[in-house]
């Protein structure tokens, strides 16, 4: 079964095709550059670049598959959750290619498509397995019970921690997205400052990271003369170390015994070596997606679609965008 996915949730148009389960291609255009001057992602221009790209990642696509339209027998499109002006872009067009050739639609929810990312790495993992998804929307801790039962166990109370590394990244003017910028300027300094981990009750799988970015605003006003590597560092440890001991404690309360982390922020490498670590110790394996399958794309959308095809759960052409479709919808 050849399945074609898009994905076009926020601000990268990404196009991938499988074959029962195999990769065979994963093109993603990030209009990174074109937001970064905004310090964010504008809704409108994210839309609008979706619309103007999308045939040709679609094309590309193909030829790197080796493939025509008529090969493909299952088209699959991001559903939600996401902005709605984005989403419309690939959901629309993945309905009018299966309109045009007689085939079946999918619509698929992004969350989902986090998780599932690691399935494309790992093909033996099964569920149930824990899951924390920290991306820029997105802080969960979760159980996927089975391939198309997501449980939550706790969520961020507020910013995501994505958000988080990106307000702070804002605060010590090191650009956006502000992940990458933050992981970039704590190799260069040293852990000095204690910022906050809230919530730390036992039993409590809820974050919360509002306060640490102010509280990261007032010490760059007490100490405008620190070093913004350490700063970076220091706050970089109090995300990772919030996100990295919650999932780990889930884990033992729920006597599961393997993570799989997603989303964009579970390419942090300081994220990775502490999980590593943690592993090592109490012996809960950890997994992580490809960096590149970590942040969005169409790989992770294209395993969603390969599970529901295979049980016949095909959407009709009527299917809409969700921009805050939960996490009860497979
Ligand atoms: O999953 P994603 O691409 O998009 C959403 O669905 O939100 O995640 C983007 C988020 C951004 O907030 C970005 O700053 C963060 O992931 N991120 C990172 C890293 N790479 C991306 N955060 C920490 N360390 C990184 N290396
Ligand atoms: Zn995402």
């Amino acid at each position: 079964m050849k399945i074609l996915a898009l994905e076009s949730s926020c601000d990268e148009t990404a196009v991938a095709i499988i074959e029962d389960g195999h990769l065979l291609s994963s093109v993603v255009s990030s209009q990174i550059d074109i937001h970064r001057r905004f310090g964010g992602v504008v809704p409108e221009i994210a839309a609008r670049n979706h619309l103007e790209i999308i045939d040709k990642i679609v094309e590309s696509s193909l030829e790197e598959a080796h493939m025509t339209l008529d090969n493909i027998d299952v088209f699959a499109s991001t559903m939600g959750p996401g902005l709605v002006g984005s989403l419309l872009v690939g959901l629309s067009f993945a309905k009018a290619m299966a309109l045009s050739t007689s085939k079946p639609f999918i619509g698929i929810n992004h969350l989902f498509g986090h998780v599932y990312a690691n399935f494309l790495k790992y093909p033996f993992l099964r569920p149930p397995f824990m899951v924390l998804l920290v991306s820029g929307g997105h802080t969960e801790i979760l159980v996927l019970r089975d391939w198309d039962k997501i449980e939550l166990i706790g969520k961020t109370r507020d910013d995501a921690a994505g958000e988080a590394f990106d307000k702070i990244a804002r605060l010590l003017e090191l650009g956006y997205p502000g992940g990458p910028a933050i992981q970039k300027a704590a190799m260069k300094g040293e852990v000095l400052y204690h910022f906050p981990r809230p919530l730390q009750e036992k039993g409590n799988f809820d974050f919360s990271f509002s306060g640490l970015k102010t509280s990261v605003l007032y010490f760059l006003r007490k100490n405008p003369s620190a070093s913004v590597n350490d700063v970076a560092a220091s706050a970089q440890e109090a995300i990772v170390d919030s996100l990295v001991t919650k999932a780990f404690d889930a884990a033992g309360n729920s006597g599961l015994n393997e993570i799989a982390f997603a989303g964009g922020v579970a390419s942090n490498s300081l994220l990775r070596d502490r999980a590593e670590k943690l592993s090592e110790e109490t012996g809960v394996r950890v997994y992580f997606p490809p960096v590149d399958l970590c942040t969005d794309n169409a790989a992770m959308i294209a395993m969603v679609a390969y599970e529901k095809a295979k049980r016949g759960l095909f959407s009709p052409l009527s299917t809409n965008a969700v921009p805050y479709l939960s996490l009860d919808v497979f």
